[in-house]
C-alpha cells in the first residue's frame, strides 16, 4: 500500500476512522490512484454541452478532463493533455471548440473524440518511428463513459465494477429527480456556485447525511429566521418561499430520526426514506395536472411523494431530487476541496420550481448564504482540531450495528450509518491498491 497502513485507519465497520484519513497528504494521493480511479465518478450533465463542439472542463479526482459533444452527438470525456508535450488543450471552464481541438503550443489538432487530426509540417516525423508512439494516438479518450439519462459518469479503470453493478438501486434517486419533470428531462441552468473549502473532501460528504447537526450548527442562521417568523406571523400566514426553505433546518432530532436512511452497496445512500425536510413545500399550481397527464394518476402521485433528502453517490456526488440541486465535492489536496453547487430546470414544469431551486442554492449553498457557511466553519474547525495529538479517532458510532450493511438496508434517520457505509467502501477501494 505504498506507505499507507489501511488497517490502522478504519476500524471494523468504520465505527471509527483515524484522523490521517483527513489530514494525510499521503492518504490523499493514494485515494487519487485508487478510489477516484476505480469507481464511476460524476463528470457533468449532458445539457451543459447541447451543441456539437460544446465542452466543459472538470476533474476526476485530480485528473483534468474535458467533456465534449462529438459530431456523432455522443458525449466524450478526454484527458486534458496534449499528446505532444503535455500542454493543457483547453483552459476555460466551458466553450465551443468547433470541429476540433487545436493545441496552442505547436498547433497539433484533434477531433472531438480525441483522435489525431493534423500536425503542421508533418514530414519531419517520417522514418522516426513516430507512428508507433503514444503521441500518434491522439488525446487520451476515456473509454468507460456512461450517459445515464443525461448524467455523465466516467471510470478511469478498465477493471472496476460495471456501471450498473457499481450504482445498483441508488440510481432510483437519479430517476426520481428526472421523473419529476413532466417530460422526463432535466437541464442545468447557469454556472455552478463554486468555492474552495480548507478541509478534506470527505468531511463534506459526511455532512450530507449528518442529521444531528442542522438544529445546532444552523441555529444562529435558521434559528434566527424561525424566531423572526414566529414573532411576525401566526400559524395560518402563508410562508414566503425563503422561510419555507430555511425553517425545516430547525426540525427536531425526533423528526430527523423518523426521516430514515437507506444504504446500498459500494458506499451509496440517502436520508429521507419516509419523509424529508423537503416534503412540505407548497404545491405549485398546474404541476400535478401536468404530471398526471404525463404519467397517469398513480405514477405521478408516487413520483411526487418520494421526497428524498440527500442522496450520496460514492465517492463525491450528492443530489437533492426534491429540490433539483447537485453538489460535487472535488478533492484538491488533503486540506482543500472545491465545492460546486448546480441547479436543474425540470423541463415542462412551472417556473416556480426553477425559482425555488435557485433560491435554495443561494440561501443554503452559496458562500454568501445564511446557512452553508455554518457548515464550512465546522469543517475547517475539524480540520484544525484533528491536529491535536491526543485522541486520533473520529467517532462514527451513532446507531452502529455490526451487521448493518449489505444490499439495500433501512436505518434510523440519525444513524451515522451512511458515513460508515462510505468508509467501508473507501477502505475496499483503497485496499484494492493501485492498478489499471
Ligand atoms: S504541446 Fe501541443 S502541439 Fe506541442
Ligand atoms: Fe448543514
Amino acid at each position: 500500500m505504498s506507505g499507507v497502513d489501511l488497517g490502522a485507519l478504519v476500524k471494523p465497520g468504520a465505527s471509527e476512522v483515524h484522523r490521517d484519513v483527513f489530514l494525510s497528504q499521503g492518504v490523499f494521493e493514494q485515494e487519487m490512484k485508487t478510489v477516484f480511479r476505480r469507481t464511476w465518478v460524476y463528470v457533468g450533465h449532458d445539457s451543459q454541452v447541447p451543441e456539437k463542439g460544446d465542452f466543459t472542463t472538470t476533474t476526476i479526482g485530480t485528473q483534468p478532463v474535458i467533456m465534449v459533444r462529438h459530431n456523432d452527438a455522443t458525449v466524450q470525456v478526454l484527458l486534458n493533455r496534449c499528446p505532444h508535450k503535455g500542454t493543457q488543450l483547453v483552459n476555460s471552464p466551458s466553450g465551443n471548440t468547433g470541429r476540433f481541438f487545436r493545441c496552442p503550443y505547436h498547433a497539433w489538432s484533434f477531433k472531438t473524440d480525441g483522435s489525431a487530426l493534423g500536425i503542421p509540417f508533418k514530414k519531419g516525423y517520417e522514418d522516426t518511428g513516430f507512428d508507433k508512439s503514444c503521441a500518434n494516438e491522439g488525446m487520451c479518450n476515456i473509454r468507460n463513459v456512461k450517459n445515464y439519462r443525461g448524467f455523465i459518469f466516467a471510470s478511469l479503470s478498465e477493471n472496476g465494477e460495471s456501471f450498473d453493478d457499481f450504482f445498483g438501486g441508488s440510481l432510483s434517486s437519479i430517476d426520481n429527480m428526472i421523473d419529476r419533470s413532466p417530460e422526463g428531462k432535466l437541464e442545468i441552468v447557469g454556472a455552478p456556485l463554486r468555492y474552495l473549502h480548507h478541509c478534506n473532501w470527505k468531511m463534506l460528504v459526511d455532512n450530507q447525511t449528518d442529521t444531528c447537526h442542522p438544529m445546532i450548527a444552523h441555529e444562529s442562521s435558521a434559528g434566527t429566521v424561525k424566531k423572526i417568523w414566529e414573532a411576525a406571523a401566526d400559524e395560518d400566514t402563508p410562508k414566503p418561499m425563503v422561510v419555507e426553505l430555511v425553517l425545516p433546518f430547525m426540525s427536531s432530532y425526533e423528526t430527523f430520526e423518523k426521516m430514515g436512511i437507506r444504504t446500498w452497496d459500494h458506499g451509496h445512500g440517502h436520508t429521507g426514506v419516509s419523509w424529508s425536510i423537503h416534503s412540505e413545500y407548497s404545491d405549485v399550481e398546474g404541476y400535478l395536472t401536468a404530471m398526471i397527464e404525463a404519467y397517469g394518476e398513480d405514477r405521478a402521485q408516487k413520483i411526487i411523494a418520494e421526497t428524498r433528502h440527500n442522496t450520496c453517490f460514492f465517492p463525491n456526488l450528492m443530489i437533492k431530487g426534491a429540490i433539483q440541486t447537485l453538489r460535487l465535492f472535488k478533492p484538491v489536496a488533503a486540506d482543500k476541496t472545491v465545492v460546486e453547487s448546480w441547479i436543474f430546470r425540470l423541463v415542462g414544469a412551472p417556473d416556480t420550481f426553477l425559482k425555488r431551486t435557485a433560491m435554495y442554492n443561494r440561501i443554503i449553498n452559496a458562500p454568501t448564504s445564511i446557512v452553508g457557511h455554518d457548515d464550512l466553519e465546522m469543517y475547517e474547525r475539524a480540520q484544525e482540531g484533528l491536529k491535536v495529538d491526543a485522541n486520533p479517532w473520529v467517532n462514527l458510532q451513532r446507531h452502529y450495528r455490526e451487521d448493518e450493511l449489505g444490499g439495500e438496508r433501512l436505518h434510523p434517520g440519525t444513524s451515522e450509518v451512511q458515513m460508515r457505509n462510505h468508509y467501508v467502501s473507501w477502505a475496499k477501494y483503497m485496499n484494492e491498491g493501485v492498478g489499471s
